[in-house]
């Protein structure tokens, strides 16, 4: 059964898969479905499997994401059928399992053509690929030595990747001809980090040193002993607060990702005074804003705790991105990851370049602040920095 394991998931995998097809019952006295066929479909913008199970003239369908359709199809072929036609691109595959799990696989030139918006290969193109092992992603378990993603850690898979983008995006605007140093605040378990050193020091061959800092000392030893094994030796980690950390003078891109509350305006302000090229930042829970935020007009949306909550999230994000356009930083906000898996997406990224009309932005900053009634503390970390006699007390 491994051989048609490996089949199906490569399959699976690739993407190549046009139908299949599994009958003949392992046990006739079984009161289950006749027969399943499945196809790929998209739903909302993702690749699923449609499981299409008989029974008698009935018909139940599922669908099913594609990361646990392989997994699914092994279940059936192991527990209920001894036969399948699996139609993929590049060929058929005639499937035989005997009484005793003895598999025969026939394969013939493929019979079906692909159709539709499924029709192409619709491999996503990560920046790290699955089938190709990453020692780290190999020693955090997201990867097996053969490099499959397990099927639990494929959303771990998707942000690195997604991360890995948005790293890819700013390349350029990064200084060349000299070492980066590179700061993660509130890196945690450092999944994130080590995909950054992996990418741009072990895959783009730059020279680099980057820190991790945290303040879980027993999380900051165990990513520090990874690094040790993967032989990263300019990956640093270190225990303690992002608003004192002062051991580097100059830094050329803050990472800062899911750091609680101000954790995030520290850093921040921090990147800022560093003059940093280029800031990474997913903010998380943001408590800030929601006790200070005071507006009559808003009334309607501010009586209701999960709106205001929500609001005073939104809002202390669009602060941030203005502050940052601010001193000097062009500012997008984008989605990180789906919304699905967690509400906590957006990611600010800001590049260093050159400002625009400084006062026009200041005017409508602090309207939007006073309207607010906020009193944000990274307006009042950049003091000094901001056009000058207008930062709140
Ligand atoms: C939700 S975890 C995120 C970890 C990682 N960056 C990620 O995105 O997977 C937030 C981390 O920020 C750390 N943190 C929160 N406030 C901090 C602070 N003031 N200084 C340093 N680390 C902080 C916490 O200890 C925690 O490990």
């Amino acid at each position: 059964m491994e051989s048609l394991q490996a089949l199906i998931e490569q399959i699976v995998t690739a993407r190549t898969l046009i139908t299949a097809s599994f009958s003949q019952l392992r046990s006739k006295g079984e009161a289950t479905y006749s027969k399943v066929q499945i196809k790929p479909v998209e739903l909302k913008g993702k690749l699923h499997y449609q499981f299409a199970y008989f029974t008698g003239p009935k018909v139940e369908h599922r669908n099913i994401p594609e990361e646990q359709a392989a997994e699914e199809m092994m279940a059936l072929l192991r527990a209920t059928f001894r036969q399948a036609l699996v139609c993929t691109a590049e060929a058929d595959y005639q499937v035989l399992i005997s009484k005793k799990f003895k598999v025969s696989v026939l394969t013939k030139s493929p019979t079906k053509k692909t159709a539709g918006s499924l029709a192409h290969n619709r491999k996503k193109q990560y920046v790290l690929d699955e089938g190709e092992p990453v020692p780290f992603l190999v020693e955090l378990g997201i990867m097996n030595a053969e490099g499959k993603v397990l099927a639990k850690k494929y959303d771990k898979f998707r942000q690195i990747n997604r991360f890995l983008e948005m790293v890819e995006d700013v390349l350029a605007d990064l200084p060349s001809g000299r070492p980066l140093t590179i700061v993660d605040f509130g890196c945690g378990k450092s999944y994130l980090t080590f995909a950054l050193y992996h990418y741009l020091a072990v895959r783009e061959r730059r020279e680099l040193s980057i820190v991790g800092l945290d303040l879980k000392a027993d999380v900051i030893a165990h990513c520090s002993e990874l690094a040790d094994k993967l032989g990263y030796d300019k990956l640093r980690f270190l225990v303690g607060d992002i608003a004192e950390y002062n051991e580097l003078e100059q830094v050329d891109m803050v990472v800062t990702l899911h750091a609680c509350d101000t954790a995030t305006d520290a850093a921040l302000e921090k990147a800022v005074r560093w003059g940093a090229s280029v800031i990474l930042s997913v903010p998380c829970c943001q408590h800030e804003l929601f006790g200070q935020i005071d507006n009559d007009v808003l009334s309607p949306l501010l009586s209701h705790g999960i709106l205001k909550e929500r609001f005073s999230a939104l809002a202390t994000d669009a602060i941030r991105a203005k502050l940052l356009d601010l001193v000097g930083y062009r500012t997008q906000l984008l989605e990180f990851i789906d919304m699905e898996h967690t509400p906590k997406n957006i990611l600010i990224r800001a590049v260093k370049s050159p400002s625009g009309d400084q006062a026009a932005k200041w005017r409508e900053y602090a309207a939007f602040r006073d309207f607010l009634g906020a009193k944000p503390y990274l307006e009042r970390a950049l003091e000094g920095r901001l056009p000058a006699g207008q930062a709140v007390e």
